[in-house]
């Protein structure tokens, strides 16, 4: 009995055995455990597609670890003061024996404890690894910032692809790039300091081989597609009119198809380089094309001489004629034309296409704002009319999904360069002014009406059912652009014409 005392104070226990030095060991164990886990996940080439993991594995997994130091550190201080304050209390630090019935049951617990502690940061790193892969942490976390993409990704063709897929893709090389901007993004959002808008073109965009064409077979052969356009003038009756276009997109490889067409020129026969004056790269006045057999051809455009710097050519893909894939804006003009065909909008509403498409086109701050006005102005115009609600709600919805003004987004910040109507697309560079040095029976690059599509039928009402199958003239509907050398877009912008 009187051996006891003197024991203890010689066998006097480290300052380190106490239960918050424990906890903190524990904490500090469990983050050198996921760290170790997610650095082989990353070794691995598991995590390659997340930009993310970066971020889990070398700044929050560290931080758990000094935060286990930290509470080891404390404990052992606190141990140490109580020790200096009453010295005589040495044995109320940890101290476990096994015969007493207690300590085992907390040495149990406590080890059911840390065990369950040590899993669940391995899962709850993994899933965390996985939530930040998803659309919902690209789309929604950082909200303001991407919410223009995300709403365009929803209503588009690939809102089940995530969007890793397009912006990053499989492999090392671009797993390290996307991890570095990755990080400079989180960091331009706390601070504040990003792009309103976003800049288009992504700068550094994986090559569309190595993502679109993961999904999409160049080679595929489509034959010419139909599509439809209904319009509505801006006239008092909203008069229709509509085309028919078989748009000729053809296909790669003569093993599946016919080769021929807008797919085979631009992708399988023949590399397109080319050089852009803006960095919105709406303004090429330099192509290049190498044909299969080795010639090069350059065309440039009236006023521009030599060749530009090797690094400010551009290799033409799948994204410079589809650069808006999952991200579509669409213009005031064809929001309006497609809520009205779609009866939406009521088109018995005397000139609704035009007042539709002026309220949509004015600048507002706010959401808020917008639909205030977009309401005001429409109950103003059809004050009691049966079409009302409907109007109301169809122009806000097409102002919710398409104009993000926080953002400063909207069609004409990020035009789409499929066609040639509202922006110049296809005529950036077949506007009959890119021509060879040389001559030939190429010397331009084709501007003619028929070698991208055939319009099949044009109109509205009886004009629609008489088809055309070797295709029609162009007949625009107001003014006569025949010789006229005006470019679609010189004219149409997605707005009302005569504002
Ligand atoms: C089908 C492929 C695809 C998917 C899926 C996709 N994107 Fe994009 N994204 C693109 C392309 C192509 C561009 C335009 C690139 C260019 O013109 O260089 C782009 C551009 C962007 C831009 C730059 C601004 C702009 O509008 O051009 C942001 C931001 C963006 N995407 C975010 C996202 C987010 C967030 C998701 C998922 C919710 C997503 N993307 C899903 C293909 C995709
Ligand atoms: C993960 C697979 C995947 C990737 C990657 C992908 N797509 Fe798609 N894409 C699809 C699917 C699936 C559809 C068909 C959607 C449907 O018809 O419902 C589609 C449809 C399309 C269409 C037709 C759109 C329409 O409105 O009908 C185009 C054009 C297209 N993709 C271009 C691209 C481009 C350009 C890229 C690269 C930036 C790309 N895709 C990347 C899966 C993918
Ligand atoms: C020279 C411009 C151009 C290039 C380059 C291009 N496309 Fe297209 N593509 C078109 C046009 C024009 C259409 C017709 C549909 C439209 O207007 O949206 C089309 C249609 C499509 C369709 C829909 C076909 C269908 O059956 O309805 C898919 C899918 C597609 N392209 C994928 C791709 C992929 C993938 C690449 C890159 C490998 C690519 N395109 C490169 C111009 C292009
Ligand atoms: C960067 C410049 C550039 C852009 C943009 C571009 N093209 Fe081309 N296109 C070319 C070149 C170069 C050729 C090859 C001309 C040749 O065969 O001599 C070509 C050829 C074609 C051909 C074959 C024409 C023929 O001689 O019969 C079609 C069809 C075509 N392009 C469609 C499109 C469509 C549709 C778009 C818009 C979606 C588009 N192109 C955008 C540069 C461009
Ligand atoms: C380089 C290829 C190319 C050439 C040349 C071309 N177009 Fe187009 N055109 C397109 C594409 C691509 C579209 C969009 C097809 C779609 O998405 O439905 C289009 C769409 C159209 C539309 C429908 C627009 C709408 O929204 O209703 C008309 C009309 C049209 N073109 C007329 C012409 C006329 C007239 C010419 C000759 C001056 C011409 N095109 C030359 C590629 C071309
Ligand atoms: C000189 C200016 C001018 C040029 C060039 C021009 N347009 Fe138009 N276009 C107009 C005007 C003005 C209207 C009537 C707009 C309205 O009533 O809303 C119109 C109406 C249209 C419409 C029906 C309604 C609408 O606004 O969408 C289509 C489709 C159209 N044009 C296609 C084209 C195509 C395709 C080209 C190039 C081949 C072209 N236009 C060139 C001035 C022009």
């Amino acid at each position: 009995m009187s051996d006891a005392p003197v024991a203890a104070a010689l066998k006097r226990p480290s300052v380190w055995h106490n239960w918050i030095s424990l906890t903190g060991a524990i904490i500090a164990a469990g983050a050198v455990f996921s760290f170790l886990f997610l650095t082989a996940m990353d070794l691995l080439g598991l995590g390659e597609k997340n930009p993310y993991l970066g971020i889990l594995s070398y700044m929050v997994a560290p931080a758990f670890l000094i935060l286990g130091i930290v509470l080891g550190l404390a404990g052992a201080f606190l141990q140490h003061r109580q020790r200096r304050r009453n010295p005589g209390a040495a044995h109320q630090s940890l101290s476990i024996d096994l015969s007493r019935p207690r300590d085992r049951w907390i040495l149990t617990w406590f080890s059911v404890g840390a065990m369950a502690f040590a899993l669940l940061s391995a899962t709850g790193s993994y899933q965390t690894y996985h939530y930040t892969e998803s659309v919902q942490f690209c789309g929604q976390v950082c909200h303001t910032v991407m919410q223009p993409e995300f709403v365009a990704y929803e209503n588009g063709a690939h809102a089940r692809v995530a969007c890793a897929e397009c912006h990053i893709g499989s492999g090392a090389a671009w797993y390290v790039k996307a991890k570095i901007s990755g990080l400079h993004q989180v960091y331009a959002v706390l601070t504040n300091k990003y792009d309103r808008p976003i800049p288009t073109p992504v700068q550094n965009l994986r090559p569309a081989r190595e993502t679109c064409e993961q999904c999409h077979w160049p080679e595929k052969y489509s034959g010419s597609v139909e599509h439809i356009h209904t319009h509505y003038l801006s006239d008092d009756k909203n008069t229709p009119f509509t085309v028919r276009l078989l748009v000729n997109v053809g296909g790669g490889s003569p093993a599946h198809g016919p080769a021929g067409g807008i797919h085979w020129h631009m992708l399988i026969q023949n590399k397109i380089e080319y050089f852009a004056t803006d960095p919105q790269r709406q303004t090429i006045p330099w192509v290049r094309m190498t044909a299969a057999d080795g010639r090069v051809t350059i065309y440039r455009s009236s006023g521009f001489k030599g060749d530009p710097a090797p690094e400010s050519i551009r290799r033409m893909d799948c994204m410079d004629c589809h650069n808006r894939p999952a991200h579509k804006f669409q213009s005031p003009d064809e929001a309006v034309d497609e809520a009205m065909y779609l009866g939406r909008i009521d088109a018995s509403l005397p000139a609704v296409k035009r007042t539709a498409v002026d309220l949509l086109t004015r600048k507002y701050a706010t959401q808020a704002a917008a639909f205030q006005s977009l309401s005001g102005g429409l109950s103003a115009k059809y004050p009691g009319a049966r079409g009302l609600p409907a109007a109301i709600t169809a122009v806000e919805g097409i102002y919710a999904r398409n104009f993000f003004p926080e953002m400063n987004t909207d069609w004409s910040s990020h035009p789409d360069n499929i066609g040639h109507l509202d922006s110049q697309g296809c005529f950036r560079c077949h506007d009959g002014k890119h021509t060879a040095a040389g001559g030939g029976p190429k010397a331009t690059l084709a501007m003619d009406c028929n070698s991208c599509h055939t319009i099949i039928a044009q109109g509205s009402g009886a004009d629609l059912t008489r088809l055309s199958s070797l295709g029609a003239a162009f007949k625009h509907p107001t003014v006569d652009i025949e010789g006229m050398g005006m470019l679609c877009s010189d004219c149409h912008n997605g707005k009302n014409q005569d504002n």
